[in-house]
């Protein structure tokens, strides 16, 4: 049985205050009797207060992005060094607002990957179609290269390093949630391709989470997906209170 994973993705919002008035809101509402793995992505500069500020709870800190290099003359960006000392045990990868507005490619995405295994850390690979390619009815060949791209040759004793996280494209921010079975189908068709990859009981423990807005209202109903195995929220996990409905629809 795969433990729900619920992350918490704030974007570019909330202050190094708000951020830790958030964690701090968030450590003392959450339900404690969810078995659940939850965790916090803030914007770089509110990491480590936050990740002060949650010490001692078992909310997990990430990061939105890494660069691949460990130090040296590559200005604006923050290695997994950097981020394992500010508090972060994972970063997220391939988030689509990098790859549609910042455009990252899949060769990008995985040397981020790639340097995160390499530093011990945790990964979320972030992947989903446009609605263009959902409505031409590449949704499948979309998950395919990106899931492959990102995984394809991953040392097996790496992937529990791994979660993937389907976000379609259409669904972040926009209010319009993929379905319980949209999500179900695409999820199952990316355990498939983990499959493919690298067999049924790799694949069988990787965890797939859903993103594009998850609410406390249909929280319940696509965690409860068999192969929906927890959420990756951007708006809803911007208060204590949703996050939290949230979390409580991963009750099992
Ligand atoms: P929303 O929950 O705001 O749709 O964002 C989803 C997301 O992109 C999380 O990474």
């Amino acid at each position: 049985m795969r433990k729900p994973f619920v992350a918490g993705n704030w974007k570019m919002n909330k202050t190094i205050s708000q951020g830790v008035e958030l964690a701090k809101n968030l450590a003392e509402k959450r339900p404690s009797n969810v078995d659940a793995d939850i965790a916090v992505i803030p914007p770089f500069l509110a990491i480590p207060s936050v990740a002060r500020a949650l010490e001692g709870t078992p909310i997990r800190v990430g990061a939105q992005d890494v660069y691949w290099e460990e130090s040296g003359a590559f200005t604006g960006e923050i290695s997994c060094g950097m981020l394992r000392d500010a508090g972060c045990s994972f970063a997220l990868v391939g988030h689509s607002e990098r790859r549609h507005v910042l455009g990252e490619t899949d060769e990008i995405v995985r040397k981020k990957l790639d340097a995160l295994l390499a530093a011990d850390m945790d990964v979320i690979l972030c992947v989903g179609e446009t609605l263009e390619e959902r409505e031409a009815d590449q949704t499948n060949s979309r998950l395919d290269t990106q899931v492959k791209s990102g995984l394809q040759g991953v040392s097996e004793t790496l992937l529990s390093r791994v979660t993937v996280a389907y976000e379609p494209v259409w669904a972040i921010g926009t209010g319009r949630t993929a379905t319980e079975e949209q999500a179900q189908q695409a999820h199952a068709f990316i355990r498939g391709l983990l499959t493919e990859m690298f067999g049924q009981q790799k694949a069988q423990a990787i965890r797939i989470q859903y993103g594009g807005s998850v609410k406390p209202s249909n929280a319940k109903g696509l965690l409860s997906q068999p192969d929906v195995d927890g959420a990756l929220v951007g708006g809803a996990a911007l208060d204590a209170d949703s996050f939290t409905g949230i979390i409580e629809g991963a009750r099992r």
